[in-house]
């Protein structure tokens, strides 16, 4: 495949889908500037490397929850990745097996939890929106252990959706309201027509023989509206806690003093995260957010950065500041885009060799030795 690096994946993204699709993966809320915040403020963060140092040999791999894998990434969790590619949540998932990085399955997937632990040998994680009806939510949980799954990942950034200008104009509603221009364009796109759009139905599939008709919903936003817990608080985190049995991650954390709550409440990590630009708009970047963070944490719990990351670069900037691995998510969407289960594994390779140059190009040997001391 004929990408160097993830901005190529992009360009091949953008060329293989129809533009509605497009836009629904790489917009964000608003005006989009938490959106491009999560890029820039990377870019500001500049690196102080050490010489003369031995780094004949470099170590990438980590620990997370009992846990060896090869790269400090993990696949972000993305609803409707099988608009991508077909059924794209199963390639995701091989790539990252292949690569030995967690994949973190979403609640809104078009692949059921079962599909996805039948897929591969390793345990993969499980994100969960919390839904009103405790019942499923507690179906869902006791599906994603019978499906071996290692870490549930709670989303708590997501009470309302964000609004999506870009969805909006291009009609990119469930059901899509798609004008002319968009069904031509649809057309235009005939390799990805014949992929997915010719391809199995597209549906919630997590949802299907549920009580939650996911298939009728007249709208995300209505669905969402339908059936997300506004109501869930802090006191909830122990019923989680209780019901999984295992690690329980809060996914969508900025503040030190929500930070604070989580350890308080016996949570067992955190996902420094804004959605990827897709819900607050004008919300603070993830990797600015990160410090303050991380010296709440205090090495207490993992501490995961997840929104802007596009080099290997970034993924040793977020460690040096006291990330324990990076999430990324429009990343190996794009990779899916541009090719299926290679074109995730490319974007897998890509950050990992990035991640190599810049521990030996920093002078040193094992990601788990980064701190502030290589920043400036
Ligand atoms: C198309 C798309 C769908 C997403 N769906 C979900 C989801 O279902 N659940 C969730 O917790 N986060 C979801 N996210 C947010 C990602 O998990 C992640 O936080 C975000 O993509 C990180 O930013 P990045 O894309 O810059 O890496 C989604 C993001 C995108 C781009």
């Amino acid at each position: 495949m004929n990408a160097i690096n993830i901005d190529d994946l992009r360009s091949l993204a953008r060329k293989r889908l129809p533009r509605a699709v497009f836009e629904f993966v790489d917009g964000g809320a608003l005006d989009e500037t938490t959106l491009r915040a999560n890029q820039e403020d990377f870019q500001k963060i500049r690196l102080m490397p050490r010489v003369l140092t031995d780094v004949t040999t470099r170590n990438q791999s980590l620990e997370l929850f009992g846990r060896r894998y090869d790269a400090p990434v993990i696949l972000a969790p993305t609803g409707l990745a099988g608009l991508l590619s077909r059924r794209g949540e199963l390639s995701a998932v091989r790539a990252a097996s292949r690569h030995n990085v967690p994949y973190c399955l979403s609640t809104m997937s078009t692949c059921s939890i079962e599909e996805i632990g039948a897929e591969v040998d390793t345990p993969n994680w499980f994100q969960l929106y919390v839904l009103r009806d405790r019942e499923l939510t507690k179906a869902f949980i006791e599906r994603a252990r019978d499906a071996r799954c290692s870490a549930l990942v709670l989303t708590v950034d997501t009470k309302v959706q964000g609004p999506r200008e870009r969805d909006m104009r291009n009609g990119f509603t469930v059901p899509p309201r798609f004008g002319p221009s968009t069904l031509l364009n649809f057309a235009m796109h005939w390799r990805w027509l014949l992929d997915v759009a010719l391809g199995p139905k597209i549906k919630f599939r997590n949802f299907v023989d549920t009580s939650v008709d996911a298939d009728n919903a007249v709208t995300i936003t209505e669905f969402i509206a339908q059936q997300w817990d506004l109501s869930v608080t802090w006191s909830d985190v122990e019923w989680f806690k209780s019901q999984w049995g295992g690690p329980v991650l809060l996914k969508g954390l900025l503040s030190p003093a929500d930070a604070q709550h989580a350890i308080d409440s016996g949570i067992d990590g955190i996902i420094v995260s804004n959605h990827g630009g897709r819900q607050l708009d004008g919300a603070i970047s993830a990797i600015a957010a990160l410090p303050a963070i991380a010296d709440t944490v205090a090495g207490r719990i993992p501490l995961i950065l997840d929104g802007g990351v596009r080099r290997g670069s970034d993924v040793t900037k977020a460690i040096a500041l006291g990330a324990t691995a990076c999430m990324i998510g429009r990343a190996w969407l794009y990779g899916l885009a541009a090719g299926g289960e290679s074109g995730v594994a490319r974007a897998l390779s890509i950050l990992r060799d990035e991640i190599d140059v810049s521990l030996a190009l920093l002078g040193c040997s094992d990601i788990s030795k980064l701190d502030r001391s290589v920043l400036v």
